[in-house]
């Protein structure tokens, strides 16, 4: 490095060398393939040329040369397309994971709870949306090395399970219970509630059902544990559509006795306040005026849901000594997790340290024609419904042995491509006809083209046995999905740092672009070329070009190509 260089310019030679892993001796495959991503390194304009004339070429950067506040590398290209097919279909469920990037991260036990539907009540939008970012987070945790506990928290307690039981003795239907065990809880709930609101008596029943059940008395306990067994039976159907599973059906009901545990630990510790009402609460506020608090105990000194998640916190550190947890709600309870995390840090709990709560946007106007959405059944019938019509009108569907199948797989990946396009924290509104759009960023899109992939590694294999020759690769929209290719890696690690999965669907939409939008010259002049190579490889391309005659065409249906 040339001493004249002032420190500014120095340094900046230093984090480029760097990040470009310049000197070239003892690169490992992941560094070499970080180089061979780049393409341009932006800088201050005064010191580009000065940089660039500083950085020497090797066998992976070929040229170098300066723009104004841009440094141009132009790579070897023979080598980026040798090691991205290598590694692509050698390394297919590995490709990137193995980056250097992902060395820095811990590994260990996550327990992700998400999900975590209400019995008896409503699965709203919320609930959707917990279930697929949670799924989200606990493959992408999975994938990147981690002991992944998915755990579903079920609202199964609470002075709304002594109404709905004492609903159930005035007119419940066991029979109905049995056909549509979801919907006739709901309706016995809806039923008992707006009865409630009028008569004391139903009122008071609910109550007796209630201490009932908070005194473990058999007949009202047999009762309670029918409802939640029905109901997780029902949800796992439907979890089975989504593709989701959970390791552990844990609930709020587990909890109520160690509830009381953490009341008196909490009185112990002097942390628990006793109110003028009676009720006992913490106070959260930093110079103890209680302008902050939060309360743990009603003045009939049951459980609130709060410190049902105390007790279910500390009891998950115990039985799992995990090493993170993350909790995915909407961010209506966002104070609450916060009150919880410092609780737990004021009892001393360190680990709370490394609970996360990730919250999500709200969703306005998630109906199905039937209405309202109630169940999570509902939106996916829905989903299924309407990508079938558009799958029966679209000109160009070919005839399917199974079209429920591909209208239900389609439409859900509509549904969770819609959700994770934008950061999961912003709202947004549903609107059927635009997820289920067949162009345009959407899931629809997605699977088709991931079909029509599938299709050509069917019919031509998957390159895998075959000796490729680069230099077919050396256009610029095959180095441009190359290199993009290359970025999985800084994608994966993006999401694992801030758990949003919107990179890696930027990621794939943005590959589907660059691929789609190939223009017809361009394809034309590689259809010349195609000729003189071999039939595997002119079949392969072949295939790309005809799918390519209408790029901007209507997409329809999930036809092979
Ligand atoms: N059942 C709750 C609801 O529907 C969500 C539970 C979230 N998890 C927790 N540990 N508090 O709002």
């Amino acid at each position: 490095m040339a001493p004249s260089v002032d420190p500014v310019c120095q340094s900046n030679t230093m984090l480029l060398s760097s990040s470009l892993m310049i000197s070239s001796c003892g690169d490992s495959e992941s560094s070499l393939l970080a180089r061979l991503s780049r393409s341009s390194w932006t800088c201050n304009p005064q010191i580009s040329a000065s940089l660039a004339s500083q950085l020497q070429q090797d066998d992976v950067v070929e040229e170098i040369h300066a723009g104004w506040g841009v440094i141009h590398f132009r790579v070897n290209r023979t080598l980026l397309v040798q090691k991205v097919l290598e590694q692509s279909c050698k390394e297919r469920h590995t490709f990137g994971m193995k980056s250097e990037l992902f060395k820095g991260l811990k590994k260990g036990t996550t327990v992700v709870e998400f999900s975590s539907p209400n019995i008896a009540k409503k699965f709203h939008a919320g609930h959707l949306r917990s279930t697929i970012i949670g799924n989200f987070i606990a493959n992408l945790k999975e994938s990147l090395g981690n002991n992944v506990i998915r755990m579903n928290y079920l609202g199964d307690w609470g002075m709304q399970f002594g109404l709905l039981g004492a609903g159930f003795q005035r007119f419940g239907c066991p029979e109905k219970l049995k056909i549509n065990p979801l919907q006739h809880l709901f309706d016995v709930y809806v039923q008992v509630n707006r009865e409630a609101g009028t008569d004391e008596a139903v009122r008071q029943e609910g109550r007796e059902f209630f201490r009932q059940l908070e005194q473990h008395e058999q007949q009202a306990i047999a009762l309670w544990s029918q409802f939640r067994e029905i109901t997780v039976s029902e949800y796992q159907k439907v979890y089975k559509r989504l593709g989701v599973h959970f390791d552990v059906y844990s609930g709020e009901s587990f909890h109520q006795k160690q509830a009381q545990e953490v009341v008196l630990r909490l009185q112990t510790k002097g942390l628990l306040k006793t109110t003028e009402k009676g009720t006992g609460v913490v106070d959260l506020s930093p110079s103890g005026d209680m302008s902050s608090y939060s309360t743990l105990l009603r003045s009939d000194e049951t459980s609130l849901y709060i410190t049902r998640d105390l007790a279910a916190a500390i009891n998950r550190k115990e039985m799992y000594n995990f090493d993170e947890m993350i909790y995915v709600t909407d961010k209506s309870q966002e104070t609450h997790f916060q009150q919880l995390f410092q609780i737990l840090l004021a009892m001393g709990h360190l680990w709370a340290e490394r609970c996360q709560h990730v919250p999500f946007g709200l969703v306005q106007g998630m109906n199905t024609r039937l209405g309202e959405v109630v169940f999570l059944d509902d939106v996916l019938d829905e989903a299924r419904a309407r990508m079938l019509r558009n799958m029966s009108q679209a000109k160009t569907t070919k005839e399917m042995d199974d079209p429920e199948t591909t209208a239900e797989k389609v439409g859900i990946s509509a549904l969770i491509i819609q959700d994770f396009k934008g950061p999961l924290v912003s709202d947004y509104k549903f609107d059927w006809d635009r997820i289920l759009q067949a162009q345009g960023d959407t899931g629809v899109f997605l699977q088709y083209t991931h079909a029509r992939l599938c299709s050509l590694i069917r019919k031509h294999g998957d390159g895998v046995e075959r000796n490729v020759d680069p230099s077919l690769l050396q256009d610029h929209r095959s180095i441009s999905i190359l290199r993009h290719l290359l970025r999985y890696d800084e994608v994966i690690y993006q999401s694992a740092c801030d758990l949003q999965p919107k990179h890696l669907v930027n990621f794939l939409m943005t590959l589907r672009y660059i691929w789609m939008f190939r223009t017809h010259r361009d394809v034309s002049e590689l259809f010349k070329t195609f000729s003189k190579y071999t039939p595997v490889k002119k079949t392969r391309r072949q295939q790309d070009i005809k799918t390519e005659s209408n790029p901007h065409g209507p997409i329809t249906g999930l036809s092979d190509v």
